[in-house]
C-alpha cells in the first residue's frame, strides 16, 4: 500500500484506539477552559520523548525511584509470594520491572500498555533476556476494566504501577483506579506503586520545565498527533510549553498556550483559540506518605510498608487488598 492509500484506509477504519483519541479531542478541546488527556502523549514519538525526559538532570523522579527499588529490591521480594503474576499497568520501557524481575522469582510478567508497538517490542526484548519468564503482554487502556491473560489464573497477583503514574489521575480519578486495580487483580492481591512526594517548589518547577526543552517537545507531541492522525492543521510554533506548580492543589500543570488569536481545525471542526488561551495537558498531582495512604485505604488498600529516599524526594509502596 502507498502512504496515501494506508491513510485512506486509515481514515476509513480507524481502530478503537484512533477512535477514542478522536472523541476525547473533539470533546476536550470543546471544553472552556480546553485540556487534552495526558494519556495521548505516548505514542511511539511521545513514549521516546518521555524516556528522554527520565534523563534529564532536572527530572529526579526516575532515577529516584530506580535507586529506591534498587536499594529495597531485596526487602521487596521478602513480602512477595513466590511464582506470582507481576502485573504491570502502563508499562513503558519495562526498566523498573526488570529490577524485581531479577530479585523476585515471579511466575510471569504481563505488561500493559495502550502503545502496542512498543509495548510488544519490549515484551520481546524481555522474552529474550528473562528466557524461562512467562511474558504475555496487554495492549489495553489500562484505566478502563481490561481482562487478565488465561494463562495466570492461577497464580497470586502482584499489581506494579511505578514512575508516579498515579499523579495524573485527580484524587477521586486515582481512588477509581486504585479500586479498579484491586478488582482486576482480585481478592489477596498485593501491589507497588511509585508515588512522587511534595517538595521545594523550585525542584518540582525545574523538572517540568526543562532547559534543553525536552518538556515542551513532549508536550507539543499531542498537538503532532492531532494533525496526523486526526487530520488536524495545529501550528505548532504558535503555541508554547508552560508548566506551573498549584500549591492549594499540590500538582504541577502543564499547558500549551497559544501564542496569537487563531482557528484550528480538526475532524470537520473549527477551534477558537484567543492569545494566551491554555490548553491544559496534564496534572502530575504530588503526595503526602500520610495524604497517600489516606488515598489507598480508601480504596480498599493497606499500606503494608512505605520506603523514600534520603531526601524524602519519592516514595514506593507495598500494598495489600483489605478484606
Ligand atoms: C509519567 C505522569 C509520572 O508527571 O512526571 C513528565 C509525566 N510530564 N514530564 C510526570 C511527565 C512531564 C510524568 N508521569
Amino acid at each position: 500500500m502507498n502512504v496515501h492509500a494506508t491513510a485512506l484506509a486509515h481514515a476509513h477504519l480507524p481502530d478503537a484506539q484512533t477512535s477514542a483519541f478522536a472523541r476525547d479531542a473533539v470533546e476536550d478541546l470543546s471544553q472552556s477552559p480546553k485540556r487534552l488527556s495526558p494519556k495521548y502523549f505516548y505514542d511511539a514519538a511521545g513514549s521516546e520523548l518521555f524516556e528522554a525526559i527520565t534523563r534529564l538532570p532536572e527530572y529526579y523522579p526516575t532515577r529516584t525511584e530506580l535507586s529506591i527499588l534498587t536499594q529495597r529490591g531485596g526487602e521487596i521480594a521478602k513480602i512477595l509470594p513466590e511464582g506470582a503474576a507481576l502485573i504491570e499497568f502502563g508499562a513503558g520501557a519495562t526498566t523498573k520491572a526488570r529490577l524485581l524481575l531479577k530479585r523476585c522469582r515471579f511466575g510471569a510478567y504481563v505488561p500493559v500498555d495502550i502503545s502496542g508497538d512498543f509495548i510488544t517490542a519490549q515484551a520481546n526484548g524481555l522474552r529474550k533476556d528473562f528466557p524461562d519468564l512467562a511474558v504475555h503482554h496487554v495492549v489495553a487502556d489500562f484505566t478502563t476494566p481490561f481482562a487478565l491473560p488465561a494463562d495466570i489464573a492461577g497464580m497470586p497477583k502482584v499489581g506494579f504501577f511505578p514512575g508516579s503514574t498515579l499523579g495524573n489521575f485527580e484524587p477521586h480519578e486515582a481512588c477509581a483506579f486504585l479500586r479498579s486495580a484491586r478488582a482486576i487483580l482480585g481478592e489477596g492481591a498485593q501491589m507497588i506503586i511509585g508515588v512522587d512526594l511534595e517538595k521545594d517548589e523550585r525542584v518540582l518547577y525545574n523538572a517540568y520545565n526543562d532547559a534543553a526543552g525536552v518538556t515542551a517537545r513532549f508536550n507539543l507531541n499531542v498537538l503532532v498527533r492531532i494533525n496526523r492522525e486526526l487530520g488536524g492543521n495545529f501550528d505548532l510554533s504558535s503555541f508554547t510549553h508552560r508548566a506551573i506548580y498549584n500549591r492549594e492543589r499540590h500538582r504541577i500543570e502543564m499547558h500549551l498556550i497559544s501564542k496569537k488569536q487563531q482557528t484550528v481545525r480538526m475532524l470537520g471542526t473549527s477551534f477558537a483559540f484567543r492569545s494566551g488561551e491554555s490548553i491544559h495537558t496534564e496534572n502530575s498531582y504530588k503526595y503526602s506518605i500520610e495524604r497517600f495512604a489516606a488515598l489507598a485505604r480508601g480504596a480498599g488498600w493497606t499500606v503494608r510498608k512505605s520506603w523514600t529516599d534520603e531526601a524524602k524526594m519519592f516514595s514506593v509502596h507495598a500494598l495489600s487488598a483489605s478484606d
